[in-house]
């Protein structure tokens, strides 16, 4: 993760929207087409685009009172219990509109590639019935081909247990497994199938349940794991054979084991320790153990109303300890990895999608080191430069 592979007076060229070359300038001897573009980055870094591979950002409403309730002290299991939280979310998202949704996520979408997101997984789970988790799988669906933005749909039907199921918990897995993730899978809606693997949410067995029932759909497990309390969520990942386990704020060390044994990939969640002020994923523990680990912004009302990869590679780095190449690699090719994209998005190799950023810094540590600006001068997508 800290071999970067950094080249000097460097250039790539892309066409069909793919890389075609990428070396030092001196070893180029090819020619170039006459209606070629051509940039010239000058002093720039020149960096594959964020691959943020986390994100429940298909929302409506927002948390902005739990936020001001938490700076006095309220915790986030506290709000959850008295009702808010996830609840609150969906209360907002099964009134709104497909359109409604699309309109607002397309806006996002617009502000996160600006800083320089080029790839981005979203999550469902803010209807909690079935008729609200379709409708926003499908506006993921049609987002999917509308934009430029690569979109990677996620159905997380269990994401909480919704308050007109609170005294059947079964009733609500048994919605999950026997009608949303058979529609879901039947209708290609979705590349994954997560759950939200903790107390009060949903428990182990339950979530072995739904995601072999996903899997069984066609779609890959995923767990947001160990994130409040460590109850084996990463042990269940390499089980069910899941590419990610997210979170990991509490994994254990036969957690980070299994995680490793099984492939796993570990999605690391700054943003959300430092927004809820609790403790952090244990990276240093996890890479130097030879787990790949990604980070993702987890853009949420909620856990993380932030989108900017660059800002939680700072925290990435300030926080856990991680370098500033490993903290790149995390949010670029291991976050490709973490949506079994690795051989098409997260690093500038040749066959590879041209998604490319231009940041106006010295040296690609400024990424991390100087934060809360936005460096990203230009957005290449798929060999498109885009108008930022
Ligand atoms: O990843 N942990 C579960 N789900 C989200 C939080 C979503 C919310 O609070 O709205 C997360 O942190
Ligand atoms: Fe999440």
């Amino acid at each position: 993760m800290r071999d970067l592979g950094i080249l000097n007076d460097a250039g790539v060229l892309c066409q069909g929207g793919k890389i075609a070359w990428v070396g030092c300038m001196k070893d180029w001897n090819g020619k170039l087409e006459e209606d070629v573009t051509v940039i010239d980055a000058g002093e720039c870094v020149v960096l594959p685009g964020f691959v943020d591979s986390h994100t429940h950002m298909m929302f409506a409403g927002d948390r902005s009172k739990e936020f001001a309730l938490r700076s006095q002290g309220a915790t986030y299991q506290q709000i959850a219990e008295a009702g808010g939280g996830i609840l609150n979310t969906i209360v907002h998202v099964r009134a709104a509109s497909k359109r409604d949704l699309k309109r607002q996520t397309v806006r996002y979408l617009m502000e996160m590639m600006k800083h320089g997101t080029t790839t981005v997984e979203i999550k469902s789970g803010y209807g909690l019935d079935v008729a609200s988790e379709i409708k926003i799988m499908e506006a993921i669906h049609e987002l999917k081909n509308e934009e430029m933005m690569t979109v990677v749909p996620t159905f997380i039907g269990a994401h909480a247990v919704p308050p007109e199921f609170k005294q059947n918990r079964k009733g609500y897995v048994d919605l999950v497994v026997n009608e949303m993730i058979p529609y879901v899978g039947r209708k290609k809606l979705a590349s994954f199938c997560d759950v939200f693997c903790e107390k009060g949410y949903f428990e182990l067995e339950e979530s072995e349940r739904i995601l072999m029932a996903g899997k069984n759909a066609g779609m890959i497990p995923k767990v947001h794991a160990e994130e409040l309390t460590s109850m084996g969520g990463a042990q269940l990942a390499a089980r069910v054979g899941a590419v990610s386990a997210d979170h990991l704020e509490c994994v254990s060390e036969q957690g980070i084991a299994a995680l490793k044994d099984g492939n796993v990939v570990a999605t690391l969640l700054p943003g959300v320790s430092f927004y809820l002020n609790h403790g952090y994923a244990p990276a240093r523990t996890l890479i130097d153990g030879n787990v790949a680990v990604a980070i993702a912004s987890d853009f949420n009302p909620g856990s993380c109303m932030s989108f900017s990869m660059p800002l939680m590679m700072t925290i990435a780095c300030t926080q856990m300890k991680m370098s500033p190449e490993e903290a790149i690699t995390a949010a670029t090719l291991n976050g490709a990895a973490a949506l079994n994209l690795s051989s098409t998005v997260g690093s500038i190799e040749v066959g590879k999608e041209a998604d490319l950023l231009v940041a106006d810094i010295p040296d690609y540590t400024f990424l991390a080191y100087h934060f809360g600006v936005n460096h990203i001068s230009k957005v290449i997508k798929r060999g498109t430069i885009l108008e930022i």
